[in-house]
């Protein structure tokens, strides 16, 4: 079994170039499908859910041809296939590929998406949107069958905010001839992102990053060429990396406006952090401290995909810092992972108490999850001795050339096999 070696115990120093986010890349995959013409999608990260979302283009008859950073996609030769559950299975975001279906072949037949255990993951916002849409559900989760019995516009609320559901009315609203109007959209930078793109393949859609969208349908789209967004997590990530190591990094490539609470939250931890244009430097050169209480939220507010890696950043901080999630009913697997280096964290329901630690001591851990396998990470990276991170292929999924960055900024890591 494959395992990453972590030598903790050293501040990181250096540049890293951010990628493109997985969580704009693979909606953007999914809307290529919704034109015969060709659409080029550059930027793209090498992690696994972007080659799932390929895999899924290719199954439904699309030409998908990697150019370096860049994605081709021919779809003049799709067809509506179903797709199957090993697809469907290896991520959440496979669900959207629902809503371009609709709009390119007015079916859509797919089992239910797989993606990190956070809890309950149901579909039923995107089911009950659609349905208001006029498509007619069928079928159990294992295999559904949808398609429009009428394609009529409307006004649709959705009960929270809930990108995949925003994501999925955008895909199939376009080619609704009729305007649909979302309240209480996601506002996410990820959907401003697909709106850009579908905007940019000829779709009329106002509101982008605002919590109420109209798409004025039913307009033919063409091909386009459109620049993913970079990685606000990944961004995030190593920004409590470094701010748990200490040290100087500069992260490049990124995009410093999209996350002002993780910023303001290390700021009062006791970092300083400079942006210019679109490069964030964190230096650290004193004992992080605790910074009360932070709860994640939707979109402007602090983003649930960093409380873990902050949760691991508060593991030496001095003082009592409580994480309350409010976005998924359970994204605490990593708590019983980072105990194993000696973090002091309490749970109570949906409220973690992280109380900083003078020191961590080397584990052996395991990646529950994505974010909650790159805090492991963190704690490791922070623990003297030698610790063992499980589980490597779960934060492949998110994070491109991870382990060779943690090399780039003077990490002692080295991928071993036992
Ligand atoms: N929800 C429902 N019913 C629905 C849809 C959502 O109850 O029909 C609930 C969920 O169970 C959850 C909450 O609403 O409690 C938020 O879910 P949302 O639909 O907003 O999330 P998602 O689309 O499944 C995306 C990201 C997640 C990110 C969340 C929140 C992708 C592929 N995934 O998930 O990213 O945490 O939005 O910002 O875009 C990650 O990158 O590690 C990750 C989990």
């Amino acid at each position: 079994m494959q395992y990453l070696a972590v030598r903790g115990g050293k501040p990181l120093r250096g540049s890293i170039p951010i990628h493109g986010a997985k969580n704009s890349v693979l909606p953007l995959l999914a809307a290529t499908l919704l034109t015969p013409e060709r659409c080029v999608i550059t930027g793209c990260p090498e992690i696994s859910d972007a080659t799932a979302a390929t895999e899924i283009l290719r199954h439904l008859g699309c030409t998908v041809e990697w150019r370096g950073a860049s994605v081709i996609v021919d779809a003049s030769q799709a067809s509506g296939n179903a797709i199957p559950s090993e697809l469907m299975g290896k991520m959440r975001a496979s669900v959207t590929f629902l809503g371009a279906m609709l709009s390119r072949f007015g079916w859509g037949r797919l089992s239910a998406p797989g993606g990190c255990r956070l809890g309950v993951r149901p579909i039923n916002y995107h089911v009950a949107a659609l349905e208001a849409l006029g498509v007619k559900w069928d079928g159990e989760s294992e295999d559904w069958r949808c398609r429009w019995e009428a394609r009529f516009g409307g006004e649709v609320t959705l009960p929270f905010p809930s990108v995949g559901a925003t994501e999925n009315l955008l895909l199939a609203s376009v080619s609704v001839p009729g305007v649909v109007t979302v309240h209480n959209a996601a506002r996410e930078p990820e959907i401003t992102d697909l709106c850009g793109f579908l905007s940019a393949m000829g779709a009329e859609i106002s509101g982008a990053g605002t919590a109420d969208l109209i798409i004025r349908g039913g307009k033919p789209l063409h091909g386009a060429v459109w620049h993913v967004m970079p990685d606000r997590m990944e961004t995030a990530s190593y920004l409590a990396m470094a701010a748990a190591c200490g040290g100087d990094v500069a992260l490049t490539q990124t995009d410093p406006m999209l996350l002002i609470p993780v910023l303001d939250a290390l700021r009062s931890a006791g970092c300083r952090i400079e942006t210019t244009g679109k490069t964030i430097r964190l230096l650290r050169d004193r004992p992080l401290r605790a910074i009360g209480t932070v709860s994640t939220a939707p979109y402007p507010g602090f983003p649930t995909d960093a409380q873990a890696p902050l949760m691991a950043a508060m593991l030496l901080a001095e003082g009592e810092t409580r994480l309350i999630e409010t976005v998924f009913s359970d994204r605490f697997s990593h708590v019983p992972e980072l105990r194993k280096f000696g973090g002091a964290i309490e749970t109570d329901g949906n409220c973690a108490i992280v109380t900083g630690v003078r020191r961590l001591t080397a584990a052996s851990a395991e990646a529950t999850d994505l974010r909650g396998g790159m805090a492991a990470v963190i704690a490791a990276l922070c623990a003297e001795g030698e610790s063992r991170i499980y589980g490597l292929d779960l934060i492949g999924r998110g994070y491109a050339q991870w382990i060779d960055y943690l090399g780039l900024l003077g990490a002692d890591v080295s991928l071993q096999e036992e």
